[in-house]
Formats: C-alpha cells, sequence, structure tokens
C-alpha cells in the first residue's frame, strides 16, 4: 500500500508487467506526482530521489530503480531503490555506459544475451536506460530501471521516461 502526494493509496504487486494502457496510466499518475512535488525545484538529488522514488513505488514491473551521474570519464550511482548495487561505470561499458556513450535510450529485453552487460543482481533479466540532460541539452546522468522478468520494457516505456526525462531536467 502506498500514498501518493494526493493522498490516494493503491497496492502495487510487483512481478507483473502491466499491459499498454495499464503502464500508460501508471506513468501519468507518476508524471502527474512528480509535477505537483517538483514545481519549481533545481536541486538535482532532490529531483533524482523524486523520480526514483514516485517510480519504484508504482511500477509493478520495476526490481531495481536508479539514476548513474555524468562524473568525468565515468558514471557514478545516484539516488536509488533495490539492492546495493555497482559504484562506478566507465563510458561505453555495460548498457549504462552505452546508452551515455550513445546518448540514447536502451532498452535490452534479455540482459544475459547483451554484450558487457554489468549485473549487479544476478536477479534482473531485462534493462531499460534513458539518458538525462541539463536544459543546455548536455547529458548529466542516466535513469537505469531493471526489472527481473524478461522482456518487461517497450515503446511505453521508452516514450513516457523520454517524456520525464523532457519535463524534469537537472544538472
Ligand atoms: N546493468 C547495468 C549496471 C547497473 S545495474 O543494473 C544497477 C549495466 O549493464 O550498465
Amino acid at each position: 500500500m502506498r500514498t501518493m502526494s494526493h493522498g490516494e493509496t493503491f497496492t502495487v504487486v510487483k512481478g507483473t508487467i502491466p499491459a499498454t494502457a495499464e503502464k500508460q496510466e501508471l506513468y501519468q499518475h507518476a508524471l502527474d506526482a512528480l509535477h505537483g512535488l517538483l514545481a519549481g525545484e533545481t536541486d538535482a538529488t532532490l529531483i533524482m530521489a523524486s523520480i526514483v522514488a514516485a517510480l519504484h513505488q508504482s511500477m509493478p514491473h520495476y526490481f531495481w530503480t536508479g539514476f548513474y551521474r555524468v562524473c568525468g570519464d565515468e558514471l557514478l550511482v545516484g539516488p536509488y531503490q533495490g539492492t546495493p548495487a555497482c559504484l562506478r561505470i566507465a563510458k561505453g561499458r555495460g548498457v549504462c555506459g552505452t546508452a551515455w556513450a550513445q546518448d540514447e535510450t536502451m532498452v535490452v529485453a534479455d540482459v544475459h544475451a547483451f554484450p558487457g552487460h554489468i549485473a549487479c543482481d544476478a536477479r534482473s533479466a531485462s534493462e531499460i536506460v534513458v539518458p538525462w540532460h541539463n536544459e543546455a541539452g548536455t547529458i548529466v546522468a542516466v535513469l537505469d530501471v531493471d526489472s527481473s522478468l524478461l522482456a518487461a520494457f517497450d515503446e511505453t516505456d521508452r516514450t513516457l521516461l523520454e517524456e520525464m526525462a523532457r519535463r524534469f531536467p537537472f544538472g
């Protein structure tokens, strides 16, 4: 059971992949909640922590949710929810480092089939990584989401997470 900022409560059962219409509704709900919560905020940690919390609590197909921040020539883990994660990722390494290097969303249906995938938790089966930019358009972080289910992420996740990235820039 959880409480949204509006006081509404509902139960999320982890470990299922929502149908497209339900995904859209869940993302819209998270976007609306974040819009209220983050109005006028510019602090990067506050924004990252709020996005991770809002998404992780509401999405049944999310197993690990977090940001990796661009720090020099590495990604360093930022606010996250889930099991303890790898701390540093080099540019071009793994799914996160590839999304950063190419400045492009990566949707991976089976992480074990992705060459160079970095396994922080053996239960992760599929993954989406979305680049995040500041207002000037420079990449400052990536949002990394893992699912314990194969092929949990699709164009709906990509479209709505990319919309979230445009709505809540930081850095
Ligand atoms: N699997 C990622 C590493 C980060 S963890 O999933 C939290 C990757 O290959 O970049």
